[in-house]
């Protein structure tokens, strides 16, 4: 196992990622990387684009079709990370504006070399976006809201900057259900280390299911609440482009990944090859399934 000494860098364990660090002692280690072992960590696009990003950008156009709002809407998304959604609304939605609000610097860099000038790119939280009052019409998140540190906070603000009968919207992973490239990662990676539940993204994240998502938005006083289910077919030509992108670092389950030592990733390798479904060409066919939320900002 991977040693990490959490007081090196000031980091609170508890306080990073909830009691999840069961499997790190301490001992020294490099800020950056204790870093990266604590938290949900977001800083290098190039890796996160082949882990989910170009999942993302699967769902992205399925979820705008859904909303079917009309042309000439002006639009923010929230925790826009690479721009995966914010290329699909100016692709598909023919918006007035977009506007990609995002913390991470290094997003932010790759947003800029992916989507240039056509989206207005802010540094900033859900929390506190750098809008005035209801400054745009629809404001949507993909893949942001379970590692916001406060969902109610988040929707209020993303109410506040959002016209009245505006839309909010939001799509996140099915991580306990049917997005199976995590699943089969970290059913394996629980039963080689028990400890590893408590960094399962589908039990540390319950919002992630519909009947928490429809209560979230119901609370948050939004009406004509909806959720659907969005399925993608995620199709790896081999089992190293499966496992190659967890090796990157970027995300809950690369993070993981890349924290253990190489023998023990090894046998998570393994258990991981052993219980996919590989095809005799060698091939691995797989669902990602994302739920999808809209409500009405009250008018
Ligand atoms: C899984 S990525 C999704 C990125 C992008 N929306 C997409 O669909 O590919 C999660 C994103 O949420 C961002 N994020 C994390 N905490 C946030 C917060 N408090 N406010 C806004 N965004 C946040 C991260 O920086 C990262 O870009």
């Amino acid at each position: 196992m991977l040693q990490a000494d959490t007081s090196f860098c000031g980091i609170s364990p508890r306080s990073a990622v909830g009691n999840t660090v069961g499997w790190l002692s301490s001992d020294f280690f490099p800020m950056a990387t204790v870093r990266e072992l604590l938290s949900d960590t977001w800083e290098r696009g190039s890796p996160y684009e082949q882990y989910v990003g170009r999942w993302s950008r699967q769902v992205a156009p399925r979820f705008l079709s859904w909303l079917g709002m009309p042309a000439g809407k002006r639009w923010l998304d929230v925790g826009c990370g690479t721009g995966a959604l914010s290329a699909a609304i100016v692709d598909h939605c023919q918006p007035a504006s977009v506007i990609g609000v995002e913390p991470s610097e290094g997003f932010l860099k790759t947003a800029r070399e992916n989507i240039g000038d056509r989206v207005a790119l802010l540094q900033g939280t859900a929390a506190a976006l750098p809008l005035g009052d209801a400054e745009v019409d629809v404001s949507v998140c993909g893949l942001v809201l379970n590692f916001v540190p406060d969902p109610h906070a988040a929707l209020a603000e993303m109410a506040r900057v959002t016209s009245h009968n505006g839309t909010l919207a939001a799509y996140v992973w099915d991580y306990a259900g049917r997005m199976e490239l995590m699943r089969y990662f970290w059913d394996a990676a629980v039963t080689l280390d028990p400890n590893a539940v408590k960094l399962d993204e589908g039990a540390r994240f319950p919002i992630c299911r519909p009947e928490a998502l429809e209560t979230l938005y119901t609370q948050a006083g939004l009406g004509d609440v909806q959720v659907a289910s969005i399925d993608i077919r995620t199709d790896f030509v081999d089992f190293d482009s499966y496992w190659r992108p967890f090796l990157g670092g970027q995300g809950p389950a690369p993070a993981y990944a890349m924290s253990l030592d190489e023998a023990t990733r090894g046998r998570l390798r393994g258990l991981v090859r052993d219980r996919l479904p590989i095809d005799s060409n060698g091939s691995i066919a797989l669902t990602a399934r994302a739920w999808a939320v809209r409500a009405r900002v009250p008018g």
